[in-house]
């Protein structure tokens, strides 16, 4: 039994594709999810992912955390190339080095809120760190509810539950693919503000796919995807500074 996995960054990305494509189907069903992405996310920063439906968010999210193939290009996880790694490595580097969060919460009703956010090592065989463990549990604001089923938590509740999960292995970059699309605003702003704080005091990366110019202002950084291409990039976004942008498009998007 291991305790720790080992780390696998050394540079300032946590994880990068470069001129990533992705397509689906053939013929008259082809569609290019992604159109030579490339594209960093920076270690201890948090970035939010914004464009239209269908423009290649949740692909991209995908294929860069090893649960999608690639059709072309190259996407690394730390100093790791996911492309033509052998399943079993691909299964041990999401499992040690990745960490998601979905829309929908994805917890196991017979498991308690301890146990859901403990599955992924348990399976692994790792011992949780304890310190740690306490430490993401305190920032998630649930110590009192750790011996709750789902079915006893709240929407928010539940979220926070499956956030913690992402984070307890202490991965290289947690995934999150709207994570607040099934809450309402308040418990929205508390997942929002964790995940925050995961980068902030905890040191994480972070990854948001988010539809919510609001949600998108807690990160440090907002990627914007249209039609399977990165398309634009904003700073220390403000909610305002982001809904501009996403007019902008809309605009471009009619005219042309
Ligand atoms: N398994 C699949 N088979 C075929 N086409 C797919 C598949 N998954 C996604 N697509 C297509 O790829 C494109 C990008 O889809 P993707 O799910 O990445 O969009 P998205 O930006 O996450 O959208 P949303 O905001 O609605 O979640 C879409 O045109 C979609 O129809
Ligand atoms: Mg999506």
């Amino acid at each position: 039994m291991t305790t720790t996995a080992a780390p696998v960054i050394t540079g300032r990305a946590a994880a990068r594709a470069t001129a990533l494509s992705k397509v689906y189907g053939e013929g008259e069903t082809r569609v290019v999810a992604l159109d030579q992405v490339s594209v960093e996310f920076h270690r201890g920063e948090f970035t939010a992912i914004m464009g239209p439906s269908g423009s290649g968010k949740s692909t991209l999210m995908h294929c860069m955390a090893g649960l999608d193939t690639v059709s072309g290009g190259s996407t690394t996880i730390g100093d790791t190339e996911l492309v033509g790694l052998k399943d079993k490595d691909l299964t041990r580097l999401r499992r040690d080095h990745v960490g998601f969060v979905f829309q929908a919460f994805n917890l196991l009703p017979t498991l308690t809120a301890l146990e859901n956010i403990t599955l992924p090592m348990d399976i692994a065989g790792r011992k949780p760190d304890k310190e740690w463990l306490d430490r993401v549990i305190e920032t998630v604001g649930l110590s009192g509810r750790l011996s709750h089923r789902p079915s006893q938590l709240s929407g928010g509740q539940q979220q926070r539950v499956a956030c913690a999960r992402a984070l307890a292995g202490r991965p290289e970059i947690v995934f999150a693919d709207e994570p607040t699309g099934n809450l309402d605003s308040r418990s929205g702003a508390e997942i929002l503000a964790f995940l925050r704080n995961s980068v902030r005091e905890l040191g994480q990366t972070v990854v948001m796919v988010t539809h919510d110019p609001v949600a998108a202002s807690y990160a440090d950084r907002v990627v914007f995807l249209a039609d399977g291409r990165i398309v634009d990039e904003l700073d220390r976004p403000t909610a305002d500074g982001v809904l501009d942008r996403m007019r902008r498009f809309d605009a471009k998007g009619r005219t042309s």
